[in-house]
């Protein structure tokens, strides 16, 4: 990770004095860097770690950086990783522009190192996180998602990029495809359950680095209350709805929802399905032989439920 965090700062340098300026921002407040851990310890279990595994690691996270930069811009979140999004500080302008470089940044790595088959992969994943994010704006302006959608969102906007974080560390190992497929299914379960414990984050009230009860604010509808929704009879069910319609910018409303999705059991449901991904994908990480990179994937998928931020 230290060779990566170099390698990484290298490649956020720009001319433009204002992006470059930028860049050192997002560097300065780095995150958790689990995707680019799953890349390597990805390919440490299918054969060794070398140059290409290097330059996949870059390659997504310089996509997850620009897809959070245009996150919080969609969802107009002010806060990020401890500190100020670069919309709150540069407005949206600047975002939607730094996103596009990061996301430039990261294809170019690929192409100027003939990386296709990484880059494959991943451009895959950056046309399934666009529509889940679609998927999720139009869900929000009808309230009409199911647990099924539930799922096809977030399969789509998060464990489509951990899934080609592991098809990535894979296939930069020159592995089977039928290798290949095996670690991008394990990947998609551990990127299921990730998702399933941020959404749990913002019932919360930890500090977490970013903002909490925005989902409904911004009317998104995940996991805990959709399950309290389908729990609750069709008066409660539509004085709910009508808060998150019509008032889910007032406080006292937000508070509301929440304590009606606690009361119901929501929470609890939510951490059952989380488990449920796990357990699935430990079964897939199981098959493979024993080694420290296995110790230690399989400790990394136990922090992605067990996480405080
Ligand atoms: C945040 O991902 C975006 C989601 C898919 C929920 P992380 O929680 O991995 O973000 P950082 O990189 O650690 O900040
Ligand atoms: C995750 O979506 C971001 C992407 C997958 C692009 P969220 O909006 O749920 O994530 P946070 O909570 O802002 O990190
Ligand atoms: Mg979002
Ligand atoms: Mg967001």
């Amino acid at each position: 990770m230290t060779e990566f965090e170099l390698k990484f700062k290298d490649l956020m340098k720009s001319k433009v004095k204002l992006l470059d300026h930028i860049m050192n921002y997002i560097v300065k407040r780095k995150g958790k860097q689990m995707r680019p851990m799953f890349v390597f310890l990805s390919a440490g279990v299918c054969g060794g770690i070398n140059e290409s595994t290097h330059r996949g690691a870059a390659l997504i996270e310089l996509l997850h950086t620009a897809t959070l930069v245009h996150d919080d811009v969609v969802d107009d979140a002010n806060y990020r990783r401890g500190f100020f999004s670069v919309n709150a500080l540069w407005k949206n302008k600047i975002a939607v522009l730094v996103g596009d470089f990061l996301l430039s940044r990261g294809l170019l790595l690929s192409v100027d190192n003939n990386d296709f088959h990484l880059l494959k992969i991943v451009s895959n994943a950056v046309k399934e996180m666009s529509e889940g994010e679609l998927l999720q704006i139009a869900k929000a302006r009808k309230l009409d998602i199911t647990e099924e959608v539930y799922y096809q969102i977030i399969r789509q906007k998060t464990a489509s990029l951990m899934a080609s974080c592991c098809a990535v560390g894979a296939s930069s190992t020159a592995s089977t495809e039928e290798i290949i497929l095996r670690m991008r299914e394990f990947g998609e379960k551990v990127g299921m359950a990730f998702q399933i414990k941020d959404d749990l984050f913002d019932y919360g009230d930890d500090e977490i680095g970013k903002p909490v009860g925005i989902d409904i604010k911004e009317k998104k509808m995940t996991l805990p209350l959709i399950y309290a929704l389908s729990k609750a009879d069709w008066f409660e069910k539509r004085h709910i709805i009508s808060l998150i319609r019509n008032k889910s910018d007032n406080k006292k409303a937000v508070k509301e929802v929440i304590d009606f999705v606690k009361k119901s059991g929501g929470l609890n449901y939510a951490k059952e399905a989380m488990h449920r991904y796990y357990e699935e994908a430990m079964v897939i990480l199981n098959q493979f032989p024993e080694s420290e990179y296995k110790t230690s994937l399989s400790a990394l998928v136990d922090y992605t439920i067990e996480r405080k931020k």
